[in-house]
């Protein structure tokens, strides 16, 4: 049987702890991944306990609070605080989410946050998304035409061709859904995963585009497109409520049918 042997700086080691200061009236534990590559040093987990008395109800909240309060070193991205940007997506307590919209209390007892999985680490929390953003640039997702618009202005569509974008439109690309796939943890230099597929279906329902054919030929791929395996981790998790895994069904049937 194989062995595999895992670099010493894999291993996760134990951080410092931070106690909250004075007698909080709700304290509460945050058990947060380091890691800092310039440094030379293994990643490990933090502890900062603080007082939810004094904290907004989200877990953002509790990062900010620590980052501004704590540790200034702690490294995550946000932005709108209100689950449209996509930037603060990460692992908290085993299950991918927006940290902005999840709420401490339903997090039980301490709450471990790590960065999403899968991905290489930039700092602490904060993934390298150059492989993702890539994979999204090679779908090309923008409206192509070759045809003018008729009106010789705008591109109209009508009220159901404009339905049919609905529950894709609104994807935020967090990567929450992609880094949930395990088909996508073992081949994501090959399968574009859920996100960048939904992303492909979106553009392939637009009654505007006109590139639906090439845009099925660059799918038609046993990795790009047949690696998922329907196992709908994409769809449990998605903050926005997207089914990923619905896009996914759909382009293989669009991939099926235009072969009859
Ligand atoms: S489908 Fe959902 S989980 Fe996936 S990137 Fe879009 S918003 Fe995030
Ligand atoms: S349904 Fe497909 S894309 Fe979604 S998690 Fe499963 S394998 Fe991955
Ligand atoms: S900060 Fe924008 S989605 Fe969380």
């Amino acid at each position: 049987m194989a062995e595999f042997a895992l670099p010493k700086n894999s291993v996760v080691k134990k951080g410092k702890a931070h106690k909250a200061e004075g007698a909080p009236a709700k304290p509460r534990s945050f058990k947060v991944y380091r890691y800092d590559p310039d440094s030379g040093e293994n990643p490990r987990y933090d502890t900062f306990e603080i007082d939810l008395a004094e904290t907004g109800p989200m877990v953002l909240d509790a990062l900010i609070k620590i980052k501004n309060e704590v540790d200034s070193s702690l490294t995550f991205r946000r932005s709108c605080r209100e689950g449209i940007c996509g930037s603060c997506s990460m692992n908290i307590d085993g299950r991918n989410g927006l940290a902005c919209t999840t709420a401490i209390e339903d997090c039980k007892g301490e709450v471990r946050i790590t960065p999403l999985p899968h991905m290489d680490v930039i700092k602490d929390l904060v993934p390298d998304f150059t492989h993702f953003y890539a994979q999204y640039s090679s779908i090309q997702p923008w409206l192509q035409t070759v045809t003018p618009p008729p009106s010789g202005k705008e591109r109209l569509q009508s009220p159901a061709d404009r339905a049919k974008l609905d529950g894709l439109y609104e994807c935020i690309l967090c990567a929450c859904c992609s880094t949930s796939c395990p088909s996508y943890w073992w081949n994501s230099d090959k399968f574009l995963g859920p996100a960048i597929l939904l992303q492909a279906y979106r553009w392939l329902a637009d009654s505007r585009d006109e590139m639906t054919g090439e845009r099925l030929d660059e799918l038609e791929d046993p990795f790009r497109l047949y690696r998922c395996h329907t196992i709908m981790n994409c769809a449990n998790v998605c903050p926005k409520g997207l089914s990923p895994a619905r896009a996914i069904a759909e382009i293989k049937k669009m991939e099926v049918e235009r072969q009859l």
